[in-house]
Order: structure tokens, then C-alpha cells, then sequence
């Protein structure tokens, strides 16, 4: 009996279903390795299936968004604006307003992407449709920096608020030797791993399962700053918003590069692509409306907090927000309130980027970039199992025992890096397939693409040339793995490759 072809001996452009792949205007002569794409066809029709299952379609539009949401509102609210404000004056709210456009551009791009490929690999997958394996092996690569290391670099910091919170409340100091690494004066940090592993077991436990606790906790998140914008309107005073741009104009574009951190993450959504119940409608629908919630919440609570406390005030005040709630009411409690809701914000921001991580390398593994056991799928939960507990395990370990420092700097260069790529897929894309059906497309193409694309590359330069070395150092990282490692094992490259003959087999022995 003849045997089944294995998938990779079958040719890349015969769908997993046996059937021929419909009409495309995706070159059909053999390009170079490096350049070789994956028709768009390909990537959605193995969207889903991993090794030994497929995962679970059961996210719904608003899940999706508080996926977003999650892995966007954390750090740059409850932290950085304490550190913009010093910088811009009363009108760090324009600076918010300014940031929010930067990434709307982007979102916009991911957004039309999303919904033509409704993959888990986000960007990654945009890139390999478009610009070939190098080039989304790269773009993988920054993923990894913008949510792998950035996870474990915010886990550092749910301790620290954690930390602040306990000493606050119940006068607990967790002793410094298991609140800080080698090398930053303790040996581990013990709530950095706890936090993470805490993700893990609810990650584990299936994508519904997951987006419920997740809801939860972006909930939780916004009911607190929507309680700091109430609490903190009654303490306003109109003087203290002018003069509204002390420092100048240059001081607002910035405080704007340094919130853009703020803005990360909204691409969350485009990570859970092969999860949604309806991804080519509901993965661009949730990536804009989670940007158009956070960006409403941003401006607003910067407007109230410069209101309610002299922009002066902010400087060297890490827990900006939570000062004013009790300088407004007069009652430490309210500060306490503000600092529990920080701790689960904080710590959604560590779930939902957990989560983002293990669906993009599910992706890269399938296509043979990564090894196999990211792609091995739990047929019980439909969840990449193995994936989750070795990202959980690596992150976990990275935040307690690594002063991350200047690689966790980093994160936003790897970040900025993939934005500005998606902006020029969507460019190629609307180029080499004209006919392919979007559910969502940007407005004033190619104006706001190209515009993403600048913006991106000027945030980038305006960071300093140290993070720039890191990066070149983690890219040249990349790039030995990707030649040592990814490009023989490509998926494409098994599935052109000829199958071996008898002849052949003989000649070898
Ligand atoms: N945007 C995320 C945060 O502010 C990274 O924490």
C-alpha cells in the first residue's frame, strides 16, 4: 500500500485538506531561501493545527479586546506618567494624545492584516506572507524581545509594586535577598517568578479559561482608573494647567517617545488569531477598539492627575496616581485601593503577554523555525502545553535571577522594529494580492502605512545608542540561529526539497 505523504513531502502550495489552493498572484518560481514566502492561502489553511491537535476556536470580539487591553494598560500609566509629567508639564496629556496616534497608525496596519491573515504568529506571519523567512524570522525574533523579555522585565516590576503594597498595608518588606537578583543585591527574585508561574496555571488551563481570568483582571483595571479619574476630578484646581507646556513643545514630543511604552501590547489581539470564534472580523474590530479605550483612559486620567496635583509635584513620585487619591480624599485607604488595583493590572499585563508569547512561537514552530514542542497541542484543553511551560519556566527565570537592565530597554527598539515592518507588509501585500478579500482596510492608503513606517523609524531614533548595540547584539543572536537552525528546518524548505529516491538511499549507504 502506498504510504501517505507526510506534510512535507507534499508540495507547499497543496493545502493540509488535499485541495487545491485557490487562484493567487503569489510568484510561482523558486525563490532564494531567504526570500521564500508562505502564500496567504497556506498560512490560514494551517491556521489552527499544531502537533497532535488543533487548538480551540472559542474567543469571542470583546475577549479578544481585553486580550489588548491586558497586554497595553499596565507600567506606562500607573508608573511612566509619574515620569513624563516632570518632563512635558500639564500637557503630558497631549504627549498621550501624540503616542496614541504614533501607534494608531500601526494598529491600523495590524488591524488590516489581522483580518486578511487570522494567524497566530501576528506579525511574524504578516512578514513571511510578504517579505519572505529572513525577514519574519527577524520580526519573530523582536517578538521575543518585545514580549518574551518585556514579560519578565514587568514581572520585576509587579514585584516591586507588590513589594510596595505589602509594606504599605501590612508593614511586610519581603527581605531584599528574594526580591532581587545577583547583581542588584539579592540572589532571586522570588514574586517576579511567583507572579509568572501563577500565569502559567491559569494559562494552562484552555484559551476560554484564560480570556475569562483575563477579563477579570482588565476589569479590575479599568474600574481602578475610572475610580482615580472620579476621586480625582473633586481635587482639580484650573491653575495648575497653566502654564500648559512650561518646557516647550520639544519637551511634549518627548515625554511622547517615552509613552509609547504605554501603547505596546495592542497588538496582543493579532497573537490569538487562530483561537477566535470569528478572527476576520473580530481581530481587526478588537484591535481598534481596545487602542480607542486605552487612549480614552490615558488622556483622561493624565488630564485629572495634572489637575488634581502641581505638575511640579510628579517629580521622583513613582506612585504618582496613588498620592493624589490621598492627598484628594485625605485617607490612606484610598492610596491602598489604587496600589491593589496597579498589582493586578500589572500582573494582566504579564498574562496577556505570556499568552502572546506561546501563540507566536506555536506559529514559528509549525512553520519549522522553532523547535516542534512549541506546536505539540494538548488535545484535552487545546492549548500549546508544552509551549506555555517552557515560555512560563524561561520567563520565570529570566525575571528572578537576571538584572534584565539594558536588554529590557530593548524590548521597545525589537517592538518598534515590528511595527514599522507590518507597515510596509501592508504596503506589499495590497501590491501582490489586489483581489484578496479584506474585512478591514486602512483609511488614506498608502498615507497612514507610510506614516506608521516613519513614525516608528523616528521613535526609534530618538532612543539612545546603547539599546541600539543591545539590539545589534540580539539580532546578530537571531541571525546565527536562523542559519544555523531555522533555515534548514524551514517548513518550506523539507516541503521543496526532494523526497529521497531508493537510488538514492543505496548511493548513501
Ligand atoms: N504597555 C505596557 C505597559 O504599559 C507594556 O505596561
Amino acid at each position: 500500500m502506498p504510504e501517505t505523504p507526510t506534510r512535507s513531502q507534499r508540495s507547499p502550495l497543496v493545502l493540509d485538506h488535499g485541495q487545491a489552493p485557490p487562484l493567487t498572484s503569489e510568484p510561482r518560481r523558486p525563490a532564494h531561501p531567504l526570500l521564500r514566502r508562505k502564500p496567504v492561502e497556506q498560512l490560514v489553511a494551517e491556521g489552527g493545527q499544531g502537533e497532535g491537535g488543533a487548538l480551540k476556536r472559542s474567543l469571542t470580539m470583546w475577549q479578544l479586546t481585553t486580550i489588548s487591553i491586558g497586554a497595553t494598560l499596565g507600567t506606562g500609566i500607573f508608573v511612566v506618567l509619574g515620569e513624563a509629567t516632570p518632563i512635558a508639564g500639564p500637557a503630558v496629556f497631549l504627549a498621550f494624545v501624540i503616542a496614541g496616534l504614533t501607534a494608531l497608525f500601526s494598529a491600523l496596519s495590524y488591524a488590516e492584516l489581522a483580518g486578511s491573515i487570522p494567524v497566530s504568529g501576528s506579525s511574524y506571519s504578516y512578514a513571511y506572507a510578504t517579505m519572505g523567512e529572513l525577514v519574519a524570522w527577524v520580526c519573530g525574533w523582536c517578538l521575543v524581545l518585545e514580549y518574551g523579555v518585556s514579560v519578565a522585565a514587568v514581572a520585576v516590576g509587579w514585584g516591586q509594586y507588590l513589594n510596595e503594597l505589602l509594606d504599605g498595608t501590612l508593614g511586610i518588606t519581603i527581605p531584599e535577598g528574594f526580591s532581587a537578583p545577583l547583581g542588584e543585591g539579592g540572589y532571586v527574585n522570588l514574586p517576579a517568578l511567583v507572579v509568572v508561574l501563577l500565569c502559567m496555571v491559569f494559562l494552562l488551563r484552555g484559551a476560554k479559561e484564560s480570556a475569562r481570568v483575563n477579563s477579570i483582571m482588565v476589569g479590575v483595571k479599568i474600574v481602578t482608573l475610572v475610580l482615580f479619574c472620579v476621586i480625582g476630578f473633586m481635587g482639580v484646581k484650573a491653575g495648575n494647567y497653566t502654564p500648559l507646556a512650561p518646557l516647550g513643545v520639544t519637551a511634549i514630543s518627548t515625554a511622547a517617545s517615552m509613552l509609547f511604552f504605554s501603547y505596546i501590547g495592542f497588538d496582543a489581539a493579532s497573537t490569538a488569531g487562530e483561537e477566535a470564534k470569528n478572527p476576520k472580523k473580530d481581530l481587526p474590530r478588537a484591535i481598534m477598539l481596545s487602542l480607542g479605550i486605552v487612549t480614552a483612559l490615558y488622556c483622561l486620567v493624565a488630564l485629572v492627575a495634572v489637575g488634581a496635583m502641581p505638575w511640579q509635584e510628579f517629580e521622583g513620585s513613582e506612585a504618582a496616581l496613588a498620592k493624589i487619591m490621598e492627598n484628594v480624599t485625605g485617607h490612606a485607604f484610598w492610596s491602598v485601593v489604587l496600589a491593589a488595583g496597579a498589582v493586578v493590572a500589572i500582573a494582566s499585563v504579564v498574562f496577556a503577554v505570556l499568552y502572546g508569547q506561546t501563540r507566536i512561537l506555536f506559529a514559528m514552530s509549525r512553520d519549522g523555525l522553532m523547535p516542534k514542542a512549541f506546536a505539540k497541542v494538548d488535545p484535552k484543553t487545546g492549548t500549546p502545553r508544552v509551549n506555555t511551560i517552557i515560555v512560563c519556566l524561561f520567563c520565570g527565570i529570566l525575571a528572578a535571577t537576571i538584572p534584565l537592565g539594558e536588554l529590557a530597554n530593548a524590548t521597545s527598539i525589537g517592538t518598534l522594529f515590528a511595527f514599522g515592518l507590518v507597515n510596509i507588509a501592508v504596503v506589499i501585500l495590497r501590491h501582490t494580492r489586489p483581489e484578496m478579500n479584506r474585512t478591514f482596510k486602512v483609511m488614506l492608503f498608502p498615507v497612514t502605512p507610510i506614516l506608521g513606517f516613519l513614525c516608528c523609524a523616528y521613535l526609534m531614533t530618538e532612543l539612545p545608542g546603547i539599546t541600539w548595540a543591545v539590539f545589534g547584539g540580539w539580532m546578530a543572536v537571531g541571525l546565527v540561529l536562523y542559519f544555523f537552525y531555522g533555515m534548514r528546518r524551514s517548513s518550506l524548505a523539507t516541503a521543496a526539497a526532494p523526497a529521497p529516491t531508493a537510488e538514492g538511499a543505496a548511493e548513501k549507504k
